[in-house]
């Protein structure tokens, strides 16, 4: 549930992303707001922080380059390797500069914006919820064909949904002989190691829980191992 507070907030942060952006941009940014919605339902997670972390997410996408740089430098953050060369990068550092420094927004926020594009092996769930909205949203049918599919599994498993996504995109970073941002290995080998994790616990539960039903059985049959 949404309280008043954020809701204030977030009529405030719509009105200013009016004037501030694109209509095109504005529209997506509304739409990744109520997706994370949905999946923060879905997962229990804190409502507040999901719908201002989907408004907010691309609110540094058309800041001019000169003064992005000058943000980032005022902040003494720097920029890696690669997203000094791609230029669709830059606004995730420079959004969570922005929703600090304007909306004093909490660093939960700060953090799933700072990694919503390219990933990182330590997102937090608000993080996860964030980067999945960004591309399971309404509008964004025409960019990812397996959209229904992606759409589903993060209703039911937002890890799974990520690495689905980051398989495909790097395939397709792959075919199209384009760089890859490590992050985006790393957090799928960090996914994919704790669902092997899961896997080897839920194993152990399930031959444990055999185990005990088993010798209670012999028991009850007056039987010994
Ligand atoms: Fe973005
Ligand atoms: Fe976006």
């Amino acid at each position: 549930m949404i309280n008043q507070e954020t809701k204030d907030l977030i009529e405030k942060i719509k009105s200013d992303m009016q004037f501030e952006m694109s209509e095109k941009r504005f529209k997506h940014s509304i739409s990744v707001m109520e997706m994370c919605l949905k999946l923060a339902k879905c997962h229990n997670l804190d409502e507040n922080e999901a719908a201002l972390a989907g408004l907010t997410h691309d609110i540094a996408k058309e800041i001019p380059d000169e003064i992005a740089y000058k943000m980032l430098d005022e902040e003494g953050l720097q920029l890696d390797e690669i997203e000094k060369k791609t230029h669709s990068l830059i606004h995730q550092k420079v959004g969570a500069i922005v929703v600090k420094n304007k909306y004093g927004l909490s660093e939960n926020i700060q953090k799933a914006i700072m990694y919503h594009t390219c990933t990182s092996p330590d997102m937090n769930d608000l993080g996860k919820v964030l980067f999945l909205a960004d591309k399971i949203a309404d509008g964004r049918e025409g960019d990812y064909p397996l959209i229904e599919e992606y759409r589903e599994t993060a209703k039911r498993n937002l890890d799974e949904a990520i690495i689905m996504i980051l398989d495909n995109n790097i395939k397709y970073l792959i075919d199209k002989e384009k760089t890859i941002h490590p992050n985006a290995v790393l957090t799928r080998n960090k996914l994919i190691e704790d669902r092997s994790n899961w896997f080897f616990v839920a194993q152990t539960f399930v031959a444990q829980t055999f185990v005990a039903q088993t010798s209670g059985l012999r028991k009850v049959c007056g039987r010994s191992a």
